[in-house]
């Protein structure tokens, strides 16, 4: 059981969080502290409590959450300031960041920037965007205090006033328990716990473990549990006996030697790290090559719990082909110590350690019991590089290590080792190559290391993890950095012949670093008249950021267990297109604790569903049409039984043919939803012919996961008469649950309840794949008469839920010599996966947005909708409208680079001006993209930058773009443009406020409760909002298209302004009198105190036969510029600069908006640079947490950020004069996209390449290198990937 278990479900402390189960995502942070004997000192370390088996934990005092403060009684600073900064939405992550500062504080009171950027490299958030978070905690670091460029004055405040925080003391902390430290120092004991299927021992002496380790052969030794949990967790792996050597002395000792330092298998990375920084501070630079590099990789190595418990045996013995640290190890030739019952043997790691795949060449009965790091010595150069797609955290894509020693006071090679990783199923040396490089140096030798390299270092077409030509220039690429970088050393040396690098190739050699990020936001203070009662239009924290911040915010799974509640886990298909010929459940149903298996032959209502059209089935019944599709559910005691047994299910299909995984695929076989739809404006053939030049091309989009904090998580209760059930759901759209739900069951919809409280994080997400889920949970609810829980597990979530439409767009495009566009054809294929679901909605948006801000005077789109055998793909934040413009700004591209004249002036001659007509014949008014273009362009010194950018350097290279965005406001599909709310008056004066709206960190409820406090002249104190139900407001539209503010802030209003109507008789009767005095007046006059308020969006409505109607009420409009740099060797890039400045009209609440804007705009960072799903041939998803994908981190904003919020721009169709927030800004993110696409351009100029290029959405690594041809690409050839793009 790992700790994360032991809290949420044996201790009901629920603050602590589950986001992935895998130590990737940092929810689930605690604080560990033990007591260290041997130095007589107390430690406290971060830990993921998701991996930290409850056995390891004898004697170790464990802080959640709950335990440093709470609301109820005191904050602790740490909890107070992440939520005062603004710096928590959903607040899912929340507590882990919480963790991870408070485990820093401890052994640290005031830190660095830096040690809170270590700090922070295991935690993921998905909402906030970081800035915030990282503002807030800076008041805690030696830096300190608030962004020194936030400007004052001329109307702008601050967000937040760190005056008012707790200071942080200390001595107040909680101590650690003194009983602990006496059994500490007594001798330790061997312990023995048997669980239900292993058995862990612990014993007290390393003879023991000897002994043991002869009996079980094959037990496994768990230090840190981050690979063997990983294992019995993942890849279904059961170790009966795991032998814990966590006391052993031998196994934690640090020793030195005469040719270096001996650490002991256990001893954790972070020690390594620290003994090494220590020596390296110590010695002279020569006698620590080896030791710096390894620090080098440490710093990229996993986050810092992990850091914290993993060892580096661990690390050696897992054999894993992308060690971080065997290549190194195996480069330096380190000696590593075994021993057995037998006795102690030495080996040196050498090509011959590592046996095979995840073997090696220890006997089954031997230990590892330490390794010799060596010390370097004069003529002796060691680097380490590790190329990832993110930088922090992520497992390397090329990993190594290179090690070359000189014959004394020479340049000729006297012994090389070059070793890596990523390239096979073991670490490898390039031994080849390395015997062809001794006796030489120099400009000829790196070109034949380089030829060498590419035929030593070949990968099988099919080689795992492919990015096969990648990889292999990397190979070669690392090589080169790591002769320029010797090059250089032997020149400081003066070394004979050896002459400095060029200057312009110099950046080549240095480290991937990135400075602390700043930032400043700017917005229009509210007027200086208006009352301090008046929340509308202040900075105002979301209502629940500080229970979120101390875990006493109540999200889906933490509402209390039932005394007979049960829980489900799914049964899903390995097919993407299969007959079920039999389900077998036997060896399922004999697992213990399990109860019923639930399968389609279960519902008494119907098997159809679906949000828009029922095309897809609750259960599969006889046929699959994804990986992931649900078959069944098994419903048993505990969440490990049902997941146990779920894998024992059996399925047997027969295949289908053909499976249509991409939009290629789909192309092919014609294989479309209907309708096609096409939006056309003007006469293309005329426009083609008045171009001076007609160009044609094409991009990919990939698509994306929500990678909500919370997974999709369904609590059913039935109510025991009339078919009545209660739902507890993680969902945007509580009515679509509720009838889904009823349809399943065959009641009516009056009959289902259903509650949503907060989810931590939506994002479109929970719109309407979270339906399937609560349909199967409530059928299994209704089968066996008991309440039944489900939070999916987050592989299972990434399988089943779909993600963002990837597209397509092919587009050809004519112009004139200045760039102006007169014509444009552009086709989307959006690849839907196996329903319908909202994809219609979805490619109609992408059309709305296919001229993003630009007046193309003849122009025709029209998108196919494709039908593969992939999980329905569904809403996500932009719902089309990011692919439908970022297919413009492709065609943008092409034609700057096609006339030679500057993107951004393309791009301003093209714009739209007020009062011009889109394709779709609406007319944009009140229009505000110039003034944004204007600001945005002065904010970020564009044109000085420009300059800057264009002083290069060989392999760094730096671009800077301009990219506009307009976003339609409105749901497409008009009836959902309505909302309603309920508002009761309570007589003490306390206000109870309902609305259509769900709140999943956006802070709509917070905005809602502004708005009613305005209307009502009433602090926002007096306004409660419990929850959104079905009982309360019915037939709510789902929260989504940015538009619930504008929607519920309309009906909120319009309730509250009903019951003043009613209080206006007892105030004009007591003027002076109180709010309460008024209400009391009114109850005892028996008038009623509850109102429901109800609005409709008018004037909407288009006709896409006819081109005319509205689809729209108004549109948002925004401006960014990104400056990046790439690295062209290794194809990583530094977000250095970007400036945003948005059009939200008059802001209901800035630091909410704010927060909107750069949330979105870092998922749009993910969505266009760093994001990547990533599928087999057969549609088998390998990208199922955050180990293989990858979401922005906290390393990935960019240094410099400045947020606007555009001054004087109110926008008379919305509440209050405000407009709508959540997803316009994420096209803004891309601007770092193409900013990477003109740095590549200068790249590409120095290999003489010029004009238009295709590049596709992500701008991963992979795909910038391979953009950068070069002498290095060119040794490379192409093979048939691994994966395939969907
Ligand atoms: C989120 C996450 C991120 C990660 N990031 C990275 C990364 O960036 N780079 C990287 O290289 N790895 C990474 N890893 C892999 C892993 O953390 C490391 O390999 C780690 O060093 C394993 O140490 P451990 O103590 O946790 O191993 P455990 O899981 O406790 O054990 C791992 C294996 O080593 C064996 N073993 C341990 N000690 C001995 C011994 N003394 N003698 C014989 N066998 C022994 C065990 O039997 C077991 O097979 C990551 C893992 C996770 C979960
Ligand atoms: S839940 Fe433990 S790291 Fe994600
Ligand atoms: S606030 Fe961080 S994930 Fe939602």
């Amino acid at each position: 059981m790992t700790l994360l278990i032991f809290l949420r479900r044996k201790l009901s402390l629920t603050g602590t969080k589950l986001g992935c189960a895998e130590g990737g995502c940092g929810a689930c942070t605690v604080m560990v502290s033990r007591f260290n004997p041997h130095h007589n000192q107390i430690i406290h370390h971060a830990v993921n409590a998701c991996l930290a088996p409850l056995c390891s934990l004898h004697h170790c005092a464990v802080t959640t959450v709950e335990g440093i403060g709470s609301v109820a009684s005191k904050l602790h600073p740490v909890q107070e300031r992440i939520a005062k900064a603004h710096g928590s939405q959903c607040g899912f992550c929340t507590p882990g960041i919480v963790m991870s500062m408070y485990a820093l504080l401890r052994n640290s009171p005031q830190p660095s920037m830096q040690d809170m950027e270590e700090a922070f490299q295991g935690n993921l958030c998905r909402c906030t965007g970081y800035r915030p978070i990282l503002e807030g905690y800076k008041t805690f670091a030696k830096e300190g205090g608030c962004c020194r460029s936030r400007r004052k004055g001329n109307g702008c405040q601050q967000l937040f006033d760190p005056s008012e925080f707790m200071p942080l003391d200390p001595t107040q902390e909680i101590i650690f328990p003194p009983e602990l430290i006496s059994l500490g120092k007594q001798p330790p004991r061997s312990l023995r716990f048997i669980g239900e299927r292993v058995l862990w021992i612990q014993p007290s002496s390393l003879n023991e473990l000897l002994e043991l380790k002869a009996v079980y052969p094959a037990a496994k030794l768990v230090v840190g549990n981050t690979e063997v949990g990983i294992e019995m967790k993942f890849k279904n792996l059961l170790y009966p006996v795991i032998l814990a050597p966590a006391y052993i002395q031998e196994l934690s000792s640090i020793q030195y030697t005469e040719n270096g330092i001996e650490f002991g298998a256990s001893v954790t990375l972070t020690m390594l790290g620290k003994k090494l920084h220590e020596e390296v501070n110590k010695l002279p630079n020569y006698r620590t090559e080896v030791f710096q590099a390894i620090l080098e990789q440490l710093r990229w190595f996993a986050g810092q719990q992990i850091r914290n418990v993993a060892a580096i045996g661990g690390n050696i013995m897992t054999a894993s082909p992308i060690s971080d640290l065997n290549p190194v190890f195996m480069a330096a030739g380190c000696k590593l110590t075994l021993t057995s019952k037998e006795g102690k043997r030495a080996l040196q790691m050498d090509d011959k350690f590592f046996s095979g795949y995840r073997k090696t060449a220890l006997k089954p009965e031997e230990i590892l019991l330490s390794i010799e790091i060596p010390y370097t010595k004069k003529g002796q150069y060691f680097s380490a590089f590790k190329q990832s797609t993110r930088k922090e955290d992520d497992i390397a894509t090329i990993t190594c290590g290179m090690n070359v020693v000189f014959q004394q006071g020479s340049n000729i090679v006297k012994d090389i080792k070059l070793s890596y990783g990523g390239i096979a199923p073991t670490t490898v040396l390039a031994t080849a190559t390395c015997n062809r490089l001794i006796g030489r140096w120099g400009e000829e030798l790196m070109e034949d290391a380089c030829s060498s390299l590419a035929e030593e270092m070949t990968l099988s077409p099919s080689a795992p993890g492919g990015m096969v030509t990648y990889r292999r220039t990397l190979a070669i690429s690392l090589f080169f950095k790591f002769y320029l970088t010797v090059q250089h050393k032997l020149a400081q040396m003066s070394v004979y012949m050896c002459v400095y690098v060029k200057p312009n190739y110099a950046s080549a050699i240095e480290l991937f670093h990135v400075d602390s990020p700043t930032s400043v936001q700017l917005y229009q203070a509210v007027p200086p008249g208006q009352s301090t009662d008046d929340m509308v239009g202040r900075p105002i924290m979301h209502l629940s950021a500080l229970k979120q911040a101390t875990g006493e915010a109540v999200y889906c799974d933490d509402i209390p267990q039932y005394e007979n509640g049960l829980y489900l886990a799914l049964v899903t298909s390995t097919k993407a297109h299969a007959y079920i010929k039999s389900i077998e459940t036997d060896d399922a149903m004999a697992v213990p604790g399990v109860v019923t298996f639930v399968s389609a032959k279960d519902l008494p209502g119907s098997n159809k569903t679906g949000p828009a059209v029922c095309d897809e089935t609750v259960f599969a019944d006889n046929k699959v049409t994804c990986v992931g599709h649900i078959v069944g559910a098994i419903v048993a005691d505990t969440q490990a039984h049902a997941q146990t047994a779920a894998k024992a299910v059996k399925i047997s299909y027969e295949e289908i043919q053909p499976v249509i995984i991409t939009i290629q695929d789909a192309i092919t076989n014609q294989s479309f939803y209907q309708p096609v739809r096409t939006i056309e404006k003007g006469d293309l053939a005329k426009g083609f012919h008045e171009s001076d030049n007609i160009l044609e091309g094409e991009i990919h989009i990939g698509g994306q996961d929500h990678f909500y904090l919370e997974t999709n998580c369904t609590l059913a209760v039935p109510q025991g008469e009339d078919g009545e059930m209660e739902l507890f759901v993680s969902t945007q759209s509580a009515s679509k649950t509720q009838a889904l739900v009823a349809k399943a069951l065959g009641v009516p919809a009056s009959h289902i309840v259903c509650r949503v409280k907060r989810m931590g994080g939506g994002f479109g997400g929970k719109e309407s794949r979270s339906t399937i889920l609560s349909t199967v949970v409530a059928v299994a609810a209704h089968k066996v008469k008991r309440p039944v829980r489900c939070m999916l597990d987050r592989d299972e979530d990434m399988l089943v839920s779909g993600g963002r439409h990837p597209f397509f767009g092919r587009y050809k495009v004519g112009f004139k010599k200045n760039g102006k566009v007169m014509a444009l054809d552009v086709t989307y294929y959006s690849n839907v996966g196996n329903s319908m679901d909202l994809s219609l909605s979805i490619m109609e948006r992408a059309l709305f947005h296919m001229d993003n801000c630009y007046n193309i005077p003849h122009i025709r789109g029209t998108g196919y909708m494709c039908k593969t055998n992939l999980p329905s793909n569904t809403a996500f934040r932009g719902f089309g409208g990011p692919q439908g413009m970022m297919v413009s700004e492709s065609w943008i591209s092409d034609v700057a680079l096609c006339c030679g004249v500057p993107a951004e002036q393309v791009r301003e001659i093209n714009l739209y001006k007020q009062g011009e007509y889109t394709p779709f014949n609406q007319c944009l008014d009140q229009f505000t993209i110039d003034r944004c273009w204007k600001e945005c362009v002065n904010i970020s010194d564009f044109h000085q930058r420009k300059a800057r950018v264009e002083l290069q350097h060989r392999w760094t290279k730096r671009g800077l773009s301009i990219v506009p965005t307009k976003f339609g406001i409105s749901f497409t599909a008009i009836f959902l443009n309505q909302a309603g709310a309920l508002v009761h008056l309570y007589t003490d004066g306390s206000v109870l406020l309902t609305h259509g709206g769900t709140e999943m960190g956006q802070g709509l409820h917070t905005k809602m409760i502004q708005v009613a406090s305005k209307t009502l002249g009433i602090p926002t104190s007096k306004i409660h909002i419990s929850e959104t139900s079905t009982n309360t407001v019915p037939n709510t539209s789902p929260t989504a298209a940015s538009a619930s503010s504008d929607l519920n802030g309309m009906a909120v209003y319009n309730a509250c302004q009903t019951l003043l109507q009613r209080l206006d008789p007892y105030k004009a009767r007591n003027p002076k009198g109180s709010w309460e005095d008024w209400v009391k007046a009114a109850y005892f006059d028996r008038v009623n105190l509850s109102a429901n308020g109800f609005y409709r969006t008018p004037d909407l409505g288009y006709d896409f036969e006819t081109n005319s109607g509205h689809p729209f009420n108004y549109f948002s409009y925004g401006v960014a510029v990104s400056e990046v740099e790439i690295d062209c060797l290794t194809g990583s890039h530094k977000n250095l600069h970007t400036s945003i400045v948005m059009d939200v009209g008059k802001s209901l609440n800035p630091a909410l908006d704010i927060g909107q804007v750069e949330g979105a705009f870092m998922q749009g960072v993910g969505l266009f640079t760093l994001e990547e799903l990533r599928y087999s041939p057969q549609g088998y998803l390998y990208t199922r947490g955050p180990g293989m994908y990858k979401i922005p981190a906290f390393g990935d904003i960019p240094t410099e950020l400045k947020v606007s919020l555009l001054r004087d721009a109110p926008n008379e169709k919305a509440i209050f004069s405000s407009k709508a927030v959540g997803e316009p800004p994420l096209f803004l993110a891309a601007s770092v996209f193409y900013a990477i696409k003109d740095a590549i351009t200068a790249a590409r100029a120095e290999s003489g390449l010029s004009g238009p290029f295709r590049l596709d959405s992500p701008a991963t690594p992979e795909r910038i290198r391979n953009a950068c041809e070069d002498k290095f690409t060119k040794l490379v050839w192409t093979y048939t990937p691994w994966d395939v793009r969907v």
